[in-house]
């Protein structure tokens, strides 16, 4: 039985600042940004956008596919949570209409998660064919400003309807994986905005990938060389860059640059301007393959996709997808260009001004409306969070 994605779409905020404005407000260089970390723009939630609203603005399209009451359950995997007890999932059903006869639970693992979740459906699926669930991995990157994280933001929703024969790509069985208890990236519960220790997270990261890597060889038997494209947790796309080197170098591939050009930077395109969505991350990578890569030249169809997710703190898992005959009749790449295209860009002060309004610990607000919609959170009340759809 062939179980994994059938539909996949991604949300992301209508405002970005670009690293030329942040490196010239900090008086840095900015090829520090746009070839030191490989980034050229991060997504800015408004404080009337959050993981919720993200979140359906991802599904929204999908349901217009599949009826509201078929989705068994719903994966929420965020670390950007909007309460310590309810769960995203269960705001975002509401939102969305979908049937009592439905189960909802958010997953948190830092960028781990979204992963988790997309393993979970498969095993769900494969214990019952009819279900049919919809994972969603959305999350806000947000760092203190004047820190070195500041510049690796961002911020997107993914949202994956996981299924029985699906029409994208078969998530394989078998995957490697690795945790260790590390402080290499954390966020306490009294903080809105992550600590990190940038340097150390980034080899954690990569020693991760060696482990979680051996652990899949071991598990499945495959091999370097019958990996087609990798997809890699991408907090800044150069952190993919040197992902892939090392396990070029762990496994010995001789190959050229542009031979590795070719099995990684289309899946790098949509993040170098999207920022860093943690648990979304990944997945946003894989969006930017299927949208990126030139199906003239290139045809997935039958290719084999790797998937790297890699959540501080930390937990690591190495897995394969299969690429489905037909996936291009079902892909929303359209829909995805123009989202990125129609963000407006802020200028630093009017990012600082959505960044210091966001106030989870309000007991009553009613937000400015800044984003554009279908779905914003409108404010809060008496501690309840209450959102609309605004067209
Ligand atoms: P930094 O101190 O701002 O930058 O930290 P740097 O001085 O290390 O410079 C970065 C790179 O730019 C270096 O290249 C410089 O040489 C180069 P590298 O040595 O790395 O190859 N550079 C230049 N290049 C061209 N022209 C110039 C120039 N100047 C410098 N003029 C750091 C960078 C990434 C550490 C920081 O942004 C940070 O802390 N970010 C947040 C943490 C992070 O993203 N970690 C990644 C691994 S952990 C992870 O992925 C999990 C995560 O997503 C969270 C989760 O799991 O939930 C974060």
């Amino acid at each position: 039985m062939k179980v994994g994605i059938d539909l996949i779409h991604f949300a992301t905020a209508d405002y970005y600042l670009g690293l030329d404005t942040f490196a010239a407000e900090k008086h840095i260089d900015v090829e520090k940004f746009t070839i030191g970390i490989g980034q050229e723009k991060m997504s800015i939630a408004p404080p009337d956008e959050d993981v919720v609203s993200l979140a359906a603005k991802a599904a929204a399209p999908i349901l217009e596919h599949i009826e509201a009451n078929e989705i068994s359950a719903v994966l929420f995997a965020t670390e950007t949570g909007v309460d310590q007890s309810k769960s995203a999932g269960a705001f975002l059903h509401g939102l969305l209409g979908l049937s009592n006869r439905c189960r909802v639970i958010e997953l948190k693992h830092a960028c781990y998660a979204g992963a988790a979740a997309l393993q979970m459906a498969t095993s769900m699926i494969r214990a019952n064919p009819k279900e049919k669930i919809l994972v969603i991995a959305a999350d806000i990157a947000k760092y203190d400003v004047d820190t070195s994280g500041e510049a690796t933001q961002g911020c997107g929703a993914v949202a994956m309807l996981v299924t029985e024969a699906p029409r994208i790509i078969e998530i394989e069985p078998g995957s490697g994986f690795y945790t260790d208890d590390v402080m290499d990236f954390w966020r306490p519960n009294h903080r809105t905005t992550a600590l990190v220790d940038g340097k150390y997270s980034t080899k954690v990261y990569l020693n991760s990938l060696k482990h979680a890597w051996k652990h899949f060889t071991e598990q499945t038997n495959r091999t370097f060389d019958d990996i087609d494209y990798f997809c890699y947790h991408i907090p800044f796309t150069k952190m993919a860059e040197k992902a892939h080197k090392t396990l070029v170098k762990k496994v010995g591939a001789k190959l050229t640059q542009a031979q590795i050009d070719a099995q990684t930077l289309p899946s790098q395109l949509y993040n170098r301007i999207v920022g860093n969505s943690y648990s979304a991350s990944l997945f946003v990578g894989f969006i930017s393959l299927l949208d990126n890569i030139d199906s003239h030249l290139h045809n997935l169809e039958g290719k084999r996709v790797s998937f790297f997710s890699y959540g501080s703190g930390c937990v690591a898992e190495f897995f394969t997808g299969v690429i489905q005959p037909g996936y291009q009749k079902v892909l929303m790449t359209d829909e995805h260009k123009t989202t990125i295209a129609h963000r407006q860009a802020l200028s630093y002060q009017e990012y600082l001004d959505f960044y210091h309004n966001v106030d989870n610990a309000l007991e009553n607000v009613v937000f400015p409306v800044n984003n554009q919609g279908p779905y914003r959170l409108a404010g809060i009340k008496d501690h309840k969070r209450y959102y609309e759809k605004s067209h």
